[in-house]
């Protein structure tokens, strides 16, 4: 699904980007340039980007 129109950013772009490092807003919008052209999509990509650390989180055997 797209999340970003301006810079053509699919939530699995966001998702792979941020299991590869891409932690933050900050860095997500300078790995893809989501959020940097109308800002309509940061509240969207906030959310897949926490989701996402969520996931890993519950994934990582500390957690479990
Ligand atoms: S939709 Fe992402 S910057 Fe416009």
């Amino acid at each position: 699904m797209y999340i970003c129109i301006c810079h053509g950013v699919t939530d699995n772009k966001i998702k792979h980007a941020v299991e590869n490092g891409a932690v933050t807003m900050k860095l997500l919008a300078q790995e893809l340039k989501v959020g940097s052209q109308c800002g309509k999509c940061c509240k969207c990509t906030k959310r897949v980007l926490n989701n996402k650390l969520i996931e890993i989180v519950e994934e990582s055997p500390v957690a479990a």
